[in-house]
């Protein structure tokens, strides 16, 4: 290998491809039908999310937009928070198949502690599913219902004022997860005039809240022009009706007032063609597009870069997913190691210092049994004490009583003796006299 073919070897840099010429016809100027027939074959999915107020005309408009007839429920004023909906459907439109699902923020806006979060938990829930089949062993994309949401219609109540705070705050929250589509619902409920500023004041809210609304791709030259045009005429102003009125002679979708009919596909009259236009003809490929490219690559980076991975380090050298996981592994086990020692350690003091409690408990039981002991020597000294003052004082009473009892008998012998003493007396006729000493111990 030549010295400059090694350099460009070692630094990876890939060889410049050459350009041939064919020598016939091959065949592969038929990839794009393949893609196409293998498409139709596939099917499609798109997902559609509505966000707006209780009864704003979602679920009419979601009929006038398929021309169709979806089941829904009117959502009650009472819903205790916003609930997210989903419903999936079946569609055909020649051989085409679309899995359409449609998803209802059902209770949004209704009161004023119901918040964007469960839209947002929502979003990031699908783009989650999406993630974990991504990263299964056995992975099965190509049918796996994709759920993630593509679009997200957001529906403004025509007051003619301006955005509300919820509105902004909640278009914020969406915007780097989803693509917004402003629509101002019921415009046959506000004048030309009042429209026309209704709009500038809407986008004029948004660009200074920075709230980033999706853009119609003016990159693709078929359809640059008219994307760019109708970029300028967001956000669309729709009506929505699956009501049918005869117009001349003509059976139009429309809303009949006593003062004359809102055509629905009248341009005229409201955006509601722009926005199919724009939403289902010309541009639902780059929302479904925008979805996994932009939002789910967000998504998906941030999950991944939580999870510890990265593509370089911190001098930008590029980092393979092999060396991603083995350095992870290794700190993973490094971490697992401190946190085994930091435990290992923990119990140590634990039994350490349970030691020296029981040891002080030790301590302080003896010195109590000590002190016990010393009050039962001290009592039983003092019952010893008294049990022998006791038996002195039993003593000395027996002595008493045995003095007492010697002088009892002597007195008794004294008595029995005087009948006697009486008659010899008075024999000898001399006085006697008797004296008696006892001493009693
Ligand atoms: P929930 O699902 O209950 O939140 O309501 P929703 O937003 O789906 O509204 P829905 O489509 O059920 O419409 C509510 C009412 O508004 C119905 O009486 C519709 O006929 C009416 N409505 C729908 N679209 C329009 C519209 O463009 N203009 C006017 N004036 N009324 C409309
Ligand atoms: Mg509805």
């Amino acid at each position: 290998m030549a010295a400059t073919d090694l350099e460009r070897f070692s630094q990876n840099a890939e060889p410049e491809p050459r350009s041939l010429s064919l020598g016939g016809h091959v065949g592969f100027d038929s990839l794009p039908d393949q893609l196409v027939s293998k498409s139709v074959t596939q099917g499609f999915s798109f997902n559609i999310l509505c966000v707006g107020e209780t009864g704003i005309g979602k679920s009419t408009l979601m009929n006038t937009l398929f021309n169709t007839t979806f089941e829904t429920e009117e959502a009650s004023h009472h819903e205790e928070c916003v609930r997210l909906l989903p419903q999936t459907y079946d569609l055909q439109e020649s051989n085409v198949q679309l899995k359409l699902t449609i998803v209802d923020a059902v209770g949004f806006g209704d009161q004023i502690n119901k918040d964007e979060r469960p839209i947002v938990d929502y979003i990031d829930a699908q783009f989650e599913n999406y993630l974990q089949e991504e990263l299964k062993i056995r992975r099965s994309l190509f049918d796996f219902h994709d759920t993630r949401i593509h679009v997200c219609l957001y529906f403004i109540t025509p007051t003619g004022h301006s955005l509300k705070s919820l509105d902004l705050v909640t278009m914020k929250k969406l915007d780097s997860k989803v693509n917004i589509i402003p629509i101002i619902a019921k415009a046959d409920t506000i004048s030309k005039s009042e429209l026309h500023k209704f709009k500038i004041k809407i986008m004029g809210e948004l660009v200074s809240n920075g709230v980033q609304i999706y853009q119609f791709p003016t990159d693709d030259e078929a359809v640059a022009e008219i994307n760019a045009v109708m970029n300028a005429h967001l956000p669309f102003a729709v009506v929505g009706s699956t009501e049918e009125v005869k117009v001349g002679n003509k059976l139009v979708r429309a809303r009949q007032y006593p003062w004359g009919v809102v055509q629905v596909e009248n341009e005229n009259h409201c955006d509601f063609v722009k926005l199919r236009e724009m939403l289902i003809r010309v541009n639902m490929e780059d929302l479904r597009e925008q979805t996994h490219s932009r939002h789910y690559e967000l998504y998906r980076r941030c999950k991944l870069e939580e999870m510890g991975f990265q593509d370089s380090d911190g001098d930008s050298q590029p980092f393979s997913l092999q060396e991603t996981y083995e350095a992870k592994r290794k700190e993973f086990l490094s971490e697992l190691q401190r946190k085994e020692e930091e435990m290992r350690q923990m119990f140590v003091n634990k039994v350490k210092e349970t030691e020296l409690e029981l040891k002080e408990k030790e301590r302080e039981l003896h010195e109590k049994f000590e002190h016990l002991k010393r009050i039962h020597q001290e009592e039983k000294r003092k019952v010893e004490e008294k049990r022998r003052e006791l038996e002195e004082e039993t003593n000395a009473f027996n002595r008493r009583k045995a003095a007492v009892e010697a002088l009892q008998a002597q007195a008794l012998h004294a008595t029995l003796q005087q009948p006697l003493r009486k008659d010899k007396d008075k024999k000898k006729a001399s006085g006697w006299s008797s004296i008696y000493s006892v001493t009693i111990p």
